[in-house]
């Protein structure tokens, strides 16, 4: 199998963690017998310097002849404003290919202490609503600067989009535990919480194997803290699921370790694969960028091209590493970005 990848190194040290994690996952794509052709696009802030925009116009077209996106990093808010450059790539891409859901994994490799005192292992995917409910940008404000002043946030939660992430979620619960934690605030919020529980009954029916528990995010938050280890699979709407996700990667460790699958759960096009983490100016073009969410986020793309074994073994090396106690500087160690990929590559090679 020869499968087309599209890589975005972006900008900052997203150029970095991807120019070290790509040789990586060609090698454990070798010792799968597959292959892994990579083209580079240079979309990036560098780029609006040259073009006058982010992307070219026709960039989600061109993205929809691969088989996934591979990406680093964008942003770099001295040179492009982010409303500019994160809107015309990333979330041009995201909604250009109605990657609708987001799914995270959260959990501590094999050697990262972690923040939380209980030492009890947790494994946990938040799967995100990615394009409606409480980011879906409608409302606006009335009397602007009087005293009568009104602003209007309106979430919207369609059938539709409810279903598919749900369904997603249900899916992924089947192939791990069979437990799914559904999440809402439907004592406070009367009309799409208690619509979102409605969908989760109706589509739970389809899934009697899957054991659903209904939470408020309030609860759940505090839960991700106190005893992560009593959750599986956790499905929010957009602004719930953008909180919990940050709390899951505090929990496994910060941004250095989480990465995300940008996925359209119909198919037809390819997903996107990134770290959380963004640019990092502050740190680029040190070697100081801990390249693990990248590599991870690269395991999360080939267990989406269904190369579950690669991934496998991906993760498997990363944690032969960090189980030693090596990294990079965020994580306590003296390792570059591109020794520590390396020192990956070269389990993955033997
Ligand atoms: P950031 O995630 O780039 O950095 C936050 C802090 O975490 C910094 O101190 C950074 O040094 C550290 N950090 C991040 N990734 C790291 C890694 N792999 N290894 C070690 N340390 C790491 O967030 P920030 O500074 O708010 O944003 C910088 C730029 O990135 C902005 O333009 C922002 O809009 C953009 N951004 C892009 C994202 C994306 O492309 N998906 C996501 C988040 C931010
Ligand atoms: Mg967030």
């Amino acid at each position: 199998n020869n499968y087309r990848i599209a890589l975005l190194p972006g900008d900052g040290i997203g150029t970095e963690v991807l120019e070290a994690a790509w040789p990586v996952l060609q090698t454990v794509a070798r010792q799968h017998d597959f292959t892994l052709e990579g083209t580079w696009l240079p979309w990036s802030c560098d780029y609006y310097h040259s073009h006058g925009k982010m992307m070219p116009a026709d960039g989600v077209e061109q993205l929809k002849g691969f088989d996934a996106i591979y990406l680093g990093a964008v942003g770099l808010p001295d040179r492009v404003p982010d409303h500019i450059s994160l809107r015309e790539l990333l979330l041009a891409i995201r909604q250009g290919l109605d990657l609708s859901v987001n799914a995270r994994p959260h959990r501590l490799l094999a050697g990262v202490p972690g923040p939380l005192r209980s030492s009890a292992p947790f494994d946990i995917l938040c799967i995100r609503e990615n394009t409606e409910g409480e980011y879906s940008g409608a409302g606006g404000r009335v009397h602007r600067g009087g005293d009568l002043e009104v602003a209007v946030e309106t979430a919207i939660f369609t059938r539709a989009g409810v279903e598919r992430v749900l369904r997603y979620g249900f899916e992924q619960a089947r192939q791990r535990s069979g437990r799914l934690a559904s999440v809402t605030k439907s004592n406070a919020q009367r009309h799409s919480m208690v619509f979102w529980d409605e969908m989760t009954d109706r589509v739970a029916a389809d899934y009697p194997d899957v054991d659903v528990t209904r939470y408020h995010v309030d609860a759940i938050a505090a839960r991700m803290i106190t005893a992560p280890e009593t959750l599986d699979v956790v499905v929010a709407s957009n602004l719930f699921g953008d909180i919990l996700t940050d709390i899951g990667a505090a929990i496994q460790g910060g941004l250095g370790f989480a990465a995300s699958a940008n996925i359209n759960p119909t198919g037809g096009v390819p997903g996107m694969f990134e770290p959380v983490h963004g640019s990092a100016p502050d740190i680029m073009g040190k070697g100081l960028a801990n390249p693990l969410a990248t590599l991870w986020a690269g395991a999360l793309m080939l267990e989406h091209l269904g190369e579950s074994a690669a991934a496998a073994d991906l993760m498997d090396a990363i944690e032969e590493v960090t189980v030693t106690g090596a990294g990079t500087p965020d994580m306590g160690g003296t390792l570059s970005t591109g020794e520590l990929a390396r020192q990956i590559q070269a389990i993955l090679g033997r």
